[in-house]
């Protein structure tokens, strides 16, 4: 499993539990982690998913694509608004590139979903690189926040041929809130 965006190791300590002694997650942030996660299948670095040579050490260490790729990413906000939107752009533009080199054909993705209007052109993107994905609000998300994730299962990467057709999956838990697309 590859979690993206993963400071500070909430996320990446419930995934090493999740996967079990045969499974690895391993994370990326800009920051480290304060204190390692002492799971002996967890590894995190410090590194910029928008640069290729950390998504390269990202898709070595995991030592194979992943079954799934979380992405809890947000770029520090700075209050200019065309600045943040930028970041937040980029940010989704690179994992929508990196996926290919990261997830197994038939993995899933969680994505957070950023405020920027590309997110919306990058979620429609996406959703045709899987065999179904919905828009969830996770439990623990503060009231009042826009907070949204993507949860996409079936991926077919690039070479597999023509994007198909995305419908509904079956992945909700009950517990979270889906939208409509
Ligand atoms: C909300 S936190 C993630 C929380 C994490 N899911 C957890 O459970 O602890 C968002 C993280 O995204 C990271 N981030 C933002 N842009 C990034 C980038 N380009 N590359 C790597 N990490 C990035 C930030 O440093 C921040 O730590």
């Amino acid at each position: 499993m590859a979690d993206l965006g993963c400071w500070p190791g909430s996320w990446l300590e419930v995934a090493g539990r999740v996967v079990g002694p045969r499974g690895r997650v391993v994370g990326i942030d800009l920051r480290p982690l304060d204190r390692p996660i002492d799971l002996p299948n967890v590894f995190a670095f410090e590194g910029d998913l928008c640069e290729s040579a950390d998504l390269e050490r990202l898709r070595s260490e995991l030592g194979k694509r992943a079954d799934v790729v979380l992405c809890d990413a947000s770029p520090k906000r700075t209050g200019v608004r065309v600045v943040d939107r930028a970041r937040e752009a980029a940010l989704l533009e690179a994992v929508e590139k990196a996926l290919d080199a990261l997830l197994s054909p038939g993995g899933s993705l969680l994505l957070k979903l950023l405020d920027a209007p590309e997110a919306l052109s990058a979620e429609r993107r996406l959703r045709r690189r899987f065999a179904s994905a919905r828009v969830l609000r996770l439990r623990a998300t503060r009231r009042g926040s826009r907070e949204r994730y993507l949860l996409a299962r079936g991926f077919r990467p690039a070479e597999a041929g023509p994007a198909g057709e995305s419908g509904p999956g079956k992945a909700t838990t009950g517990r979270d809130r889906e939208e409509s697309p």
